[in-house]
């Protein structure tokens, strides 16, 4: 009998799905499920969870009521079911009423094998009502992780799914499935679902293909542009952290002619679901998303996952990057990384409440941690799943390119001392404090300045602490509370380790916190990246123009333009107009010997670089700036212009600087003679024009314009830039 049920599921899984054998523990799950068992699925990532309850779904009479986050999701999987000729359907807020009847009608006259149900559509009431008249096989619950308020994904409306649930049948099986829980989350999850009996089947996170990297966040466009266009035609998924984001970044690749698609929550329902499906369609190569984007999306040849931010935590960069390699070819997996972008992301949650503000930022500072950290990337995450993986994976950035190692005995001694004098009852924070020395009145209300180690380790920094600390969770020597959130507790083999130590190696973290601020277009080529040498011929080539029209140099080009010829090298005018600050109009005037110049020197030195990493930017005429100039043409009052756009007088004066700085003329004649007399103007036209550089700041800081206030001095340098720069 039970041979003849195994044929069956095999036949099954053959004609149906194609596949010859199951994978991993997907047979045993699939039997749990069919004997009445409730059943916990913990899979990486591509592991093949769905079909753990796809074949049932299909095998049992009734239907199979599936309750999945995402609308993208749903259509994805249901896609996939109709192309294998299976009846499934999905309840979502996408559908009409009629389509909403459709699918309740289907469903109750038995023909809906899977039905998948947004968990705000199942919390609906008459939703409930129609789910109590239909015969359900089973319930799953995919992404389970969703439910638990400790992981990166929490969804208020998984909490209630055990409630409706009871009101439907109290002995329906259920299925909970996730990629992303850590031992905490897991715990929670059956808690919530009321599963306490049920069979647990985990798999080891461990995905051999994965390529695991973080990069410094410098020139981030243009490392995103060379690593694409190295990968051309492949298939890849840029994340984003905001919306505006995805569209720049969008558009910035679409402009270097890689076939790209935004998809975020903002979009319309339809855009979204055209551009997610070019995507799957190879309709284009790249979608660049927020992390509305991706949870369960099964495309298996995608090749890289890339993070231009920082993701809010470690269950969400695990998620993102599981889309990769999902047929077991290559995947890659490239976070470019700042501190600079936690700190932003900390800001983000001001306003939430304690508790919700709390989560954020032990998550947040378990991502900024895996960043920073030199130990093997696997090894970190695969630790922070829960699992306890010994050995490095030999294959991630950190193992291939090891930073140097020191002896760590007596710093992890002294970290577990600490812990344990402590009485384990606090997290990392307070175990730096007193291990530096540094007394507040937490330290000082436990008496912690008063204990032997106090201050043993104020040599050190708090960073350099907080790595020891780190790396001796990851050898097992400290390990989390599972109850109290942050809190660290001295392990068996710590104890052991405190009583007999032996030698260990702890490497030190990389440093990423002296990158600036992301780099806006203006600023892209900071930091030198440029081709230096380059760069100072273009500048005596533009002070030797300057001298011979008698202008200033920069009104020819300015220093941001030089350092972007000197490393886009742009040999034709065409490309030169593309360079940041030039613009037609310049490049006609003033283009051809630099072109000349620069192509000289790039036969010179053999570079290659024309094709190979040119950056254009999109032209920016955003809707404000367009306003701005019909109104500037009809003569229209700045103050007006800025009333009518909500913007400061500030603000308008640097959309107007940087409407001139992209080559569009603007005459301003009409308004400076309103508000600034002739004898001022000439005055302060003739600073301009004898001076060095046109910063605001050394004009503002020169004696002879004591009397203008910034706001004349901007006007007048627009008025000087627009007559002599165009
Ligand atoms: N037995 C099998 N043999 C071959 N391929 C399989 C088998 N089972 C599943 N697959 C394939 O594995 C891929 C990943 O499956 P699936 O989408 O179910 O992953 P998942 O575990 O749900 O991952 P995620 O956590 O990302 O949602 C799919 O392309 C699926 O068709
Ligand atoms: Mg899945
Ligand atoms: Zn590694």
């Amino acid at each position: 009998m039970i041979a003849v049920k195994e044929e069956s599921l095999k036949k099954t899984l053959k004609d149906v799905f194609g596949y010859d054998r199951f994978r991993g523990r997907q047979e045993a799950v699939i039997n749990n499920l069919m004997a009445g068992r409730d059943s916990f699925v913990i899979m990486p990532t591509g592991a093949g969870k769905s079909l753990c309850y796809q074949l049932p779904a299909i095998i049992q009479n009734g239907t199979a009521i599936i309750i999945s986050p995402l609308i993208a999701l749903m259509k994805n999987q249901v896609d996939q079911l109709v192309a294998f000729g299976i009846n499934a359907r999905f309840l979502n807020s996408t559908l009409s009423k009629a389509e909403i009847n459709r699918v309740r009608k289907d469903t109750l006259e038995g023909h809906t094998k899977l039905l998948y149900v947004a968990p705000e559509s199942l919390t609906k009431e008459d939703n409930v009502t129609f789910l109590k008249k239909a015969n359900i096989s089973f319930v799953a619950v995919d992404e389970a992780h969703c439910i638990s308020e400790w992981g990166h994904d929490f969804r208020p409306e998984y909490r209630r799914i055990r409630d409706i649930l009871s009101q439907l049948d109290n002995e329906l099986p259920i299925i909970a499935l996730t990629a992303t829980a850590t031992p905490k989350v897991q715990l929670d999850i059956l808690k919530n679902l009321d599963m306490h009996d049920a069979e647990t089947f985990k798999l080891s996170f461990y995905r051999k293909n994965l390529y695991y990297e973080v990069r410094p966040k410098q020139h981030a466009k243009k490392q995103l542009i060379k690593y694409i266009k190295e990968h051309k035609n492949k298939s890849g998924i840029i994340y984003c952290l905001s919306r505006k984001k995805v569209e720049e970044i969008a558009n910035l690749l679409n402009v270097n002619d890689i076939k790209t698609a935004p998809y975020h929550a903002g979009l319309e329902a339809a855009v979204r679901i055209k551009n997610q499906d070019d995507f799957l369609n190879e309709e284009v190569d790249v979608i660049v998303a927020t992390i509305a984007f991706g949870m369960g999306i099964d495309k298996p040849d995608v090749r890289f996952v890339i993070h231009y931010d920082v993701p809010k935590s470690l269950e969400g960069y695990y998620q993102e990057t599981g889309r990769v390699g999902r047929d077991g070819l290559e995947g890659n997996c490239i976070m470019f990384y700042s501190h600079n972008d936690i700190l932003k992301l900390e800001k983000f949650h001001k306003d939430k409440s304690v508790t919700e503000r709390e989560n954020a930022r032990v998550l947040l500072n378990e991502m900024a941690s895996y960043a920073e950290s030199s130990v093997c990337r696997v090894r970190q995450l695969l630790h922070y799943f829960g699992e306890s993986f010994e050995k490095d994976c030999g294959f991630c950035d950190n193992c291939v390119r090891p930073r140097e190692k020191f002896d760590g005995k007596e710093f992890v001694e002294l970290v577990i001392q600490t812990a344990v004098l402590t009485g384990e009852r606090f997290g990392m924070a307070h175990l730096v404090k007193v291990i530096r020395g540094s007394e507040n009145q937490y330290v000082k209300s436990y008496e912690h300045d008063k204990l032997d180690v106090f201050g043993k380790g104020s040599e050190d920094t708090e960073e350099f602490w907080k790595s020891v600390i780190r790396q001796s969770l990851l050898m097992e020597f400290l390990e989390k509370d599972i109850d109290y959130i942050g809190v660290l507790k001295v392990t068996e083999k710590g104890d052991s380790f405190i009583r007999e130590p032996f030698n260990i190696q702890l490497t030190k973290d990389h440093d990423f916190s002296d990158l600036g601020e992301e780099e806006s277009e203006k600023e892209v080529m900071v930091g030198k990246a440029y081709d230096e040498t380059l760069f100072e011929m273009l500048k005596k080539l533009r002070k030797q123009i300057a001298k011979v029209k008698g202008l200033p140099p920069y009104v020819i080009f300015q220093d941001p333009s030089l350092e972007e010829m000197a490393t886009t090298y742009p040999t034709t005018i065409q490309e030169l107009e593309e360079v940041i600050g030039v613009g037609k109009g310049k490049a006609a005037k003033f283009g051809e010997e630099f072109v000349n110049t620069i192509e000289l020197y790039v036969e010179d030195n053999d570079i290659i670089t024309v094709t190979d990493v040119r950056i254009k930017s999109a032209i920016n005429k955003s809707r404000n700036k367009v306003f701005i100039i019909q109104q500037i043409d009809k003569m229209m009052d700045l103050e007006e212009i800025a009333d009518a756009k909500k913007l400061s007088m500030d603000d308008l004066l640097e959309e107007i600087e940087s409407i001139i700085s992209s080559g569009t003329k603007l005459n301003l004649n009409y308004y400076i003679d309103q508000v600034i007399d002739e004898e001022r103007q000439e005055d302060l036209y003739d600073y301009f024009l004898n001076v060095e550089t046109d910063s605001i700041k050394v004009a503002l800081e020169d004696e002879d314009n004591m009397d203008y206030t910034e706001e004349e001095i901007r006007l007048i340098r627009i008025k000087f830039l627009c007559e002599y720069a165009h």
